[in-house]
């Protein structure tokens, strides 16, 4: 039974194994109804990865693992002397239920390698390792929380674009994370998160997380950024990753690449807050990072209200990619690296 700890400023939980099958808290819902979607199969799993019941790639990662527990659970009791084989086509489709969140395809390739190993009904050792991948990505968020919060000046208010938190990942988060641990420990007072069009992951989730643990912020419109900065109201521009390429572009939630921008120009600086699993050295650079592009009827309406004009048509790149020039700290769960470069995440990678 995974066993996991909580701190003060650490309430939710989005994904979780219960008893035999996976429960996960539906994002689309909130913040106003807290729902939970009950699933016992890979296919339904993959599912709820594509209509964003879960997201933010660590969560996604670890929802996959649990699918996998599922479907091979589904295999062996069907076809015991060709499960393997047979778990195949359920795999695949987890691993293109999202195509950007490299921690999908980590996860699942870790899962994979222990479909070669076990011996017997492989039930058991596959949830061992999902749950240890659970944990591991908890373990990963509480350490990042203390590295990043280290590099954060008392006193200071902080600008994080989408949600990264608890919600994004097996919990605490990776740049809410640093928040948390930040707030926690007197650094910051204030946080000011982007609304983050067109899904709201801001001001649906972000929001939502913050207003539970009690802690201050306020909500700007994604184009307010940049006057914020201005204003000298914010230090530290705080994201997270959906993959992080081996020469250190970052790929994240649309509209980060602007801040990114802005910020180098206003003199704040820029901390990427990702685990390991996120960093794909199998991706020379960014401009090889794919790039989803989700239903142009997210940007056109706002829930089911149709905002803008009939016969609109609109363009929704839901990533984008940050140059590793604009990045002034990567922290993971192995370290901090500044200004990242190829060789300082080989380094990383290696130690
Ligand atoms: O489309 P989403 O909501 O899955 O996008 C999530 C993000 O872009 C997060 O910033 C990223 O996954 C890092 S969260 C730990």
């Amino acid at each position: 039974m995974l066993k996991i700890f909580m701190s003060q400023h650490d309430s939710i939980r989005a994904v979780e194994w219960k008893d035999n099958h996976l429960v996960l808290l539906d994002q689309r819902k909130l913040p106003h109804n807290e729902q939970f979607v009950q699933l016992y199969s890979a296919e339904d799993t993959a599912e709820a990865i594509r209509n964003m019941v879960v997201r933010g790639a660590p969560a996604i990662g670890i929802a996959a693992a649990y699918a996998v527990v599922m479907a091979a659970r589904k295999s062996y009791k069907q076809y015991p002397s060709d499960w393997r084989n047979r778990l195949e086509a359920e795999i695949e489709t987890l691993r293109n239920a999202r195509p950007t969140a490299v921690n999908l395809m980590w996860a699942l390739k870790r899962m994979c390698a222990e479909v070669e190993n076990v011996q017997g009904d492989p039930e058991e050792p596959l949830l061992a390792l999902a749950q240890r991948l659970h944990q591991e990505d908890i373990d990963a968020n509480y350490r990042m929380g203390e590295l990043g919060s280290a590099l954060i000046e008392p006193s200071h208010s902080v600008l994080t674009h989408c949600n990264t938190g608890s919600l994004a990942t097996g919990g605490y988060g990776t740049a809410l994370g640093v928040i948390r641990s930040a707030y926690s420990s007197g650094k910051i007072e204030h946080v000011y998160a982007d609304e983050t069009r067109p899904w709201w992951q801001g001001s649906r989730l972000t929001a939502w997380e913050l207003a539970k643990d009690k802690i201050p912020a306020h909500l700007l419109c994604d184009g307010a950024a940049a006057h914020l900065m201005k204003q000298g109201k914010v230090s530290w521009v705080i994201v997270g990753s959906d993959r992080i390429a081996a020469n250190g572009d970052v790929a994240n939630k649309i509209g980060t690449y602007s801040l990114a921008v802005n910020a180098r120009y206003h003199g704040v600086k820029l901390m990427v807050v990702a685990p390991t699993s996120t960093i794909d050295l199998g991706t020379a650079s960014g401009d090889d990072i794919p790039i989803e592009e989700r239903p142009q009827e997210e940007v056109l309406n706002v829930a089911t209200q149709r905002i803008a004009a009939h016969h609109t048509q609109a363009w929704n790149p839901a990533f984008d990619v940050t140059p590793a020039s604009l990045v002034d700290a990567l922290v993971t769960e192995k370290g901090v690296v500044e200004h990242p470069s190829a060789e300082k995440i080989a380094a990383l990678m290696t130690s």
